[in-house]
């Protein structure tokens, strides 16, 4: 984070404006966010790209450093996904996550080598099975016996041979939101080691002449702050690879440990991506030798950890109300439609005033949205005195925003800017109204009768 000094003041809005002489603007990606808050309109979400290209290459270069085998990053795409980000992951060299029919097909559309995707999900429909088989995705992760069933069936169909990687359930209980646990025994992903239904999916993929094993994928849980999970999920990996082995008379090629590392949002303390890298790429390296395995093609899924600190959420202030009871609010012209995380997972969030950066916190605010009931976006956040058209930046805003962003109240999404070299870019536009009515089957679409009018005209 920086800050600059203010410009030209401001231009007469609908709102009275803060004043550019109170103190320092705050910069992100090298832009100056009150200007760009101006420019593009609030609620925005802002991105920048050079913090994420540089979290891909720690990744790459964290695993080529530290993991004597082959390595390979797989930027989980659920975290955010736009065509420019399907762009610059591909020109970074990594590999895609994706999840659903909507994320493979945002991917083919900007150009996304399909052959390297990995598919993730433990319900995929048949339709979405068929589209990734017809676009030759590189993996399919098969989440339980059933699936395999129906995935096999699907390639015969096709006449494709689909290369498969296990998730399996390694049963350890990572320390995170419940929602976010993902590994242990008794959850719906993935197949358990425990019990013998991941032991069962080896010999029935193995069995298949449609599907070809490459290895075994495990994702124990989101927002980590320690890596322990990730070794513990490892070491029980490695554990059964040495199992599949014997039993397959060959070793497979590939460890999927997924994604999970954590990120700062206030004062959480995770450990670098570099230490994530020695930590995993040791321990997977010395384990698989300890067991006569040979250097298996390591892979990681960050999602979280690659753009999630890169965001920026600006707000607009609407203005402020004191309780009698004491309590002090400031509302903003978003909140759980542009970020539902603190109303699911009671998220916390630090935020600035970012047209008066420089201004140290005089006083605390509780932030609240302008959705239909309390939607509380920061319980306590200290600020300057604020005042109404001042801009709230939100920091950490990168990963499950956009992404999970809803029309709750038809309230359109934001847009998203991406940030380059100092430069804005528009990634994504600001939905419209007409984007909102636009599924409505029960209305007569005047739009659509004037186009078609015309193109009557014209042909
Ligand atoms: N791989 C798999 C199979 C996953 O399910 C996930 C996340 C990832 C990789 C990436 O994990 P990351 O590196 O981003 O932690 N909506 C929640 C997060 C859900 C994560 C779901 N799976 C949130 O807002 O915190």
């Amino acid at each position: 984070m920086s800050s600059t000094h203010a410009p030209p003041g401001a231009r007469p809005g609908r709102r009275p404006r803060p004043s550019s002489a109170a103190g320092a603007r705050l910069l992100w990606g090298g832009c100056d966010t009150t200007h760009l808050a101006r420019r593009y309109g609030t609620p925005l979400y802002l991105l920048d790209e050079d913090m994420v290209r540089e979290r891909c290459r720690a990744y790459r270069r964290g695993l080529e450093a530290h993991y004597p085998g082959p390595s390979r990053v797989v930027y989980a795409a659920k975290a955010l996904l736009t065509a420019d980000l399907c762009r610059l992951v591909a020109q970074e060299g990594l590999w895609l996550d994706a999840t659903s029919g909507g994320e493979l097909t945002l991917a083919r559309a900007s150009g996304f080598d399909p052959a390297r995707v990995l598919m993730h999900g433990n319900n995929k429909t048949t339709a979405e099975m068929r589209l990734a088989l017809r676009m030759g995705v590189g993996r399919l992760v098969v989440d339980s016996l059933w699936e395999m069933d129906e995935l096999e069936a699907a390639a015969a169909s096709l006449g494709r041979i689909q290369p498969v990687m296990l998730r399996v359930a390694p049963g350890v209980d990572a320390p995170t939101h419940a929602y976010l646990r993902t590994g242990q025994a008794e959850g719906k992903f993935g197949l358990p080691l425990e019990g013998g239904a991941a032991a069962a999916a080896v010999d029935r993929a193995a069995a298949s002449p449609w599907l070809k094993l490459t290895g075994i994928h495990a994702h124990v849980g989101s927002q980590l702050v320690t890596l322990e999970p990730l070794l513990e999920s490892a070491r029980r990996l490695i554990d059964f690879s040495a199992w599949a082995a014997a039993r397959l008379k060959a070793p497979l090629d590939e460890i999927n440990l997924g994604g999970g590392l954590g990120i700062r949002y206030t004062d959480e303390a995770p450990p670098p991506v570099d230490e994530l890298c020695r930590s995993l790429g040791q321990a997977v390296a010395s384990g698989l030798r300890s067991r006569g395995l040979p250097l298996l093609t390591l892979m990681v899924e960050p999602g979280r950890s690659i753009v999630g600190e890169a965001g920026l959420t600006l707000y607009t202030v609407g203005g402020t109300k004191e309780t009698p009871g004491g309590l002090a609010f400031l509302s903003v012209d978003g909140g759980m439609g542009d970020n539902p995380r603190p109303a699911l997972y009671g998220a916390r969030y630090r935020a600035v005033l970012a047209n008066r950066a420089a201004e140290p916190p005089t006083r605390r605010y509780q932030v609240v949205g302008r959705y239909c009931e309390g939607d509380l976006l920061i319980a306590d956040c200290p600020l300057p005195e604020a005042r109404p058209g001042d801009i709230l930046a939100v920091f950490a805003t990168g990963a499950y925003h956009h992404a999970m962003a809803s029309n709750y109240n038809l309230v359109p999404r934001p847009a998203l800017v991406a940030l380059s070299g100092g430069r804005p870019r528009l990634s994504v536009r600001r939905e419209t109204y007409r984007d909102l009515l636009r599924r409505e089957a029960g209305l007569s679409r005047p739009w659509q009768r004037r186009r078609r009018t015309a193109s009557a005209t014209r042909t």
